[in-house]
């Protein structure tokens, strides 16, 4: 165990990091509200000032992270193991401060069942049972794959013994094949989790507008489980969106089905972005989801708490859609799946 000093904007704070931990994930689990968003290397959140100390970064090729910053001694949160004590510079935010503390753990693979010809769902047991905020993700870590992959869960849970993933295969993807392919009922894999901020909020007085691109569908299901049989959201309105590129992408209805309200309270549409001809008999929506979005509530937006997840150039579009409605950032809560 390595102690890790931050010098911040005020008085000096300190955590414990084991040395197999990063410092991002070991601040967390000390409660410390370390900005980040991906914890994979790919969106610089993270990033902080070595003012002493030495770290070895454990992704040398993170999107976020190259020569510039290393010849300013800057590293990322989420890559950075400790070779011993340290002293960073970083302005702690509240904003991150975790509500339930991430842990390291093994699940167990109980069954798996298929949406769609490329999104399956994992389910899950825990050795250590862990709860999560509905909209969080965990970091799996894989046999024979290099570094933990980020999957958001799909399901509601108070207890935490179950988590279920939905998740899209990627062609040659290393996680996604092992997933797939090779982790089968009854294996055990590591889990670290849960992370992320973008989850239900249950105190905001607006109704709700969650927006799921392809991969996105897991988090925007679990938040929609949950705001269904909030009392605190009772009497809400509930919209979700889905787009996928053709109809055979198009999922999601069959979870909404399930929920009291549906049809009522809770609406889905579902939209395709390249219709081919086997999209022929098509009758939803066509075009990206936030045009559609925007097709269908109009500048009603702006009155709606949003959230989202996805490919980041949908994740982008969505942003800029946002800010061009000038919808309050505070309202705003998503994640992009880099
Ligand atoms: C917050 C978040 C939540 C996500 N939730 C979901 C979800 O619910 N469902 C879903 O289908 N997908 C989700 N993703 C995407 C998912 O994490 C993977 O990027 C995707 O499945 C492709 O992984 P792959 O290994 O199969 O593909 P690959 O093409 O082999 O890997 C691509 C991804 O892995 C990263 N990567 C490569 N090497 C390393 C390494 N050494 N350490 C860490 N990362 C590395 C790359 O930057 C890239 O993002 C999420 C992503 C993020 C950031
Ligand atoms: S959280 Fe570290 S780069 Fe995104």
């Amino acid at each position: 165990m390595v102690q890790i000093t931050v010098e911040g904007k005020t008085e000096e704070q300190s955590f414990e990091c084991e040395q197999d931990d990063t410092i991002l994930r070991a601040a967390l689990r000390a409660g410390k509200g370390f900005p980040y968003a991906c914890n994979v290397g790919s969106c610089g959140n993270c990033r902080f000032q070595l003012l002493d100390g030495e770290v070895e970064h454990a992704r040398e090729d993170a999107p976020a992270w190259g020569e510039r910053d290393l010849k300013r001694n800057r590293y990322l949160g989420c890559q950075a193991h400790p070779k011993g004590d340290c002293r960073i510079k970083l302005r702690f935010d509240d904003a991150y401060t975790p509500e339930i503390l991430p842990a390291r753990t093994e699940m167990t693979l109980k069954a798996k069942s298929t949406i769609t010809h490329d999104i399956s769902e994992f389910f899950f047991e825990l050795k250590t049972p862990t709860p999560f905020l509905p909209g969080q993700y965990a970091l799996l870590g894989l046999p024979g794959v290099d570094g933990g992959r980020a999957y958001s869960m799909s399901n509601v849970t108070k207890e935490g013994s179950e988590w279920h993933f939905q998740i899209k295969r990627v062609p040659n993807g290393a996680a996604t094949t092992c997933l797939f392919d090779r982790v089968n009922t009854g294996d055990t894999i590591k889990l670290d989790g849960p992370y992320g901020t973008a989850f239900l909020r249950e105190d905001a007085p607006r109704d709700i507008l969650c927006l799921a691109g392809g991969s996105g569908l897991s988090p925007m299901v679990s938040i929609t489980r949950a705001a269904a049989v909030s009392d605190k959201l009772k009497g809400r309105q509930i919209d979700f969106v889905f787009g996928g590129r053709a109809t055979r992408d198009v999922c999601g209805r069959e979870f909404l089905e399930e929920l009291p309200g549906f049809g009522d309270r809770i609406r889905f549409h579902a939209a395709i972005s390249n219709p081919g001809p086997e999209d022929a008999d098509w009758d939803g929506h066509t075009g990206f989801v936030h045009d559609v979005a925007h097709e269908i509530f109009g500048d009603s937006i702006r009155d709606k708490e949003i959230y989202f997840a996805g490919p980041p150039p949908m994740a982008q579009a969505v942003q800029k859609l946002l800010f061009d409605l000038k919808v309050p950032p505070e309202q705003i809560h998503f994640d992009e799946f880099y």
